[in-house]
């Protein structure tokens, strides 16, 4: 697939990111043992369900197995930060040292649990269709081109895979009140912003639909 020129240059900002990232990273302390990170995951799992396959209590919570491990810590770093507002995650992050970070997020990307599923099957063909085609009179480009042809993604691209449907909606309709929260220090974020902003409820529960069902 071709990529338009806009994207490319975006995917370079997130590699320079992401190299600057790791070299702050690179002097962490020791390894996290075994039986810290079993302790941690567990905790995880309480909410993001046994599997990290996600689950549904009051409001979604996403699934993250399977995720990208860059994206899971850039996340996690996120919350800390508070460049992405959210009080449950701030107060399960805020607590995590760099190399625990890195190891959650090698252990989720190992997981493949099947969909959670529950999204109107009548929707899944139009969202295939915004998720390979884009909507390029709303200047939406296809997600396919980012996040990849089967939505694995890849590095700082997130896997949307197997995503609960409900989650991807309430994310989508509220991006620019949650994400890149500060403005002095723009972040990943900024790349989905004119995206989501673009798409119409409809679209949105649609391409949300398709994408819930894939595994
Ligand atoms: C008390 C429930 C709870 C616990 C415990 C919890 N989470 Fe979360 N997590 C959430 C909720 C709710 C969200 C969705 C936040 C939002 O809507 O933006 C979330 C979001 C996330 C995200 C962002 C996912 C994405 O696709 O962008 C990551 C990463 C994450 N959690 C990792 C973890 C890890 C790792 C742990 C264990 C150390 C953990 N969570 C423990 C409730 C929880
Ligand atoms: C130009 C590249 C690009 C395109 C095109 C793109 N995305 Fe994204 N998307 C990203 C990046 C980068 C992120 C991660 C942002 C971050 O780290 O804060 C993201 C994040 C997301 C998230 C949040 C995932 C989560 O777990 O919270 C969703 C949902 C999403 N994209 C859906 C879509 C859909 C649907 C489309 C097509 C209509 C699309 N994206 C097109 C780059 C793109």
């Amino acid at each position: 697939m071709r990529i338009p020129r806009v994207l490319l240059a975006a995917s370079i900002a997130i590699a320079a990111s992401a190299t600057a990232q790791a070299e702050d990273k690179g002097n962490g302390k020791a390894d996290v043992s075994q039986a810290e990170l079993k302790a941690k995951t567990d905790y995880c799992k309480t909410c993001h369900g046994l599997s990290g396959q996600g689950f549904r209590g009051s409001f979604p919570m996403p699934r993250l197995a399977g995720q990208q491990p860059e994206y899971l810590e850039n996340q996690l770093q996120a919350f800390i930060d508070r460049r992405r507002t959210n009080p449950v995650m701030f107060n399960v992050a805020h607590v995590l040292s760099p190399p625990m970070l890195k190891a959650l997020a090698e252990h989720f990307r190992d997981l493949n649990p099947k969909p959670l599923g529950g999204a109107p099957k009548e929707l899944v063909a139009e969202g295939k269709k915004i998720y390979e085609d884009g909507i390029p009179k709303a200047e939406v480009p296809p997600c396919a081109s980012c996040h990849g042809p089967e939505a694995k993604g890849s590095d700082a691209f997130p896997r949307l895979a197997g995503q609960l449907h409900d989650y991807i909606f309430r994310k989508l309709t509220s991006w620019d009140k949650e994400r890149g929260q500060d403005k002095a220090k723009p972040d990943n974020s900024a790349i989905m912003g004119p995206i989501a902003h673009n798409l119409t409820e409809a679209q949105v529960r649609a391409v949300a639909a398709y994408l819930s069902y894939l595994e």
